[in-house]
């Protein structure tokens, strides 16, 4: 299971990458503008220092919606950095570039994903990952958890290699649930991640360790 951080905040991608569990990066429109970063060649140069903290999976997202920019915009994204994944949003056009830019080698992330159907149209057009929203389908009442075993059953079913990159976790139960359901990836906030290590009994345990040996050795 490889685990990407979802934020454009290059200390809080360093923190992650320095525990050692970091696979990759995603980032949106809304996560650099939340950073501040503005401006094609800003946000081309963020991409690149973002690509210099990790060992690979940086997804980009394009901002065109149309078939020839998305390509081209994809194209030029990819030429940052071996390790950028294009990101594309799940539309019409969006699945005609996921297409082309596979065709010429380009790893994609097609995005905003919230039904089985448009997971499947993702791995016919040959996504290196698909991801579905978890998070945002919880907040109008509908099942993300759900999806995410959905989506892995029928690409288990016709070994799609596309892979399945649980997105929009709002918690540490998100993960772990999406780790029980198969998910290949998951992106989630920081504090999601460093929730992982919770646990009072940890926390007890351990200054009781501590007060025994000191004990013992003073
Ligand atoms: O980057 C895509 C996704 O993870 C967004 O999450 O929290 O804005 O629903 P969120």
């Amino acid at each position: 299971m490889k685990f990407f951080i979802d934020t454009a905040n290059l200390s809080e991608i360093k923190e992650a990458y320095d525990l050692g569990v970091l696979d990759g990066v995603t980032t949106n429109p809304s996560l650099m503008a939340k950073e501040g970063i503005t401006g094609q060649a800003n946000i081309l140069k963020h991409y690149k220092d973002i690509c210099d903290l990790v060992d690979d999976n940086v997804s980009a997202e394009v901002i065109s919606t149309d078939f020839e920019t998305m390509v081209k915009e994809g194209k030029e994204l990819a030429k940052i950095d071996d390790k950028i994944v294009v990101k594309i949003p799940m539309i019409k056009d969006g699945v005609k570039a996921i297409k082309a830019l596979t065709d010429e080698g380009i790893r994609t992330n097609c995005t905003l994903i919230f039904n089985a159907g448009q997971a499947i149209l993702a791995a016919k057009a040959g996504a290196s990952f698909v991801s579905p929203f978890i998070g945002r389908l919880d907040d109008i009442s509908s099942d993300g958890m759900a999806l995410i075993e959905q989506i892995v059953l029928i690409y288990d079913n016709y070994g799609f290699e596309t892979e399945v990159l649980a997105a929009s976790l709002r918690h540490t139960m998100h993960l772990i649930q999406c780790a029980e359901a198969g998910a290949d990836v998951v992106t989630c906030p920081l504090n999601v991640i460093t929730g992982l290590l919770k646990h009072p009994l940890t926390d007890i345990g351990l200054e009781k360790f501590l007060a025994d040996y000191k004990k013992g050795n003073s």
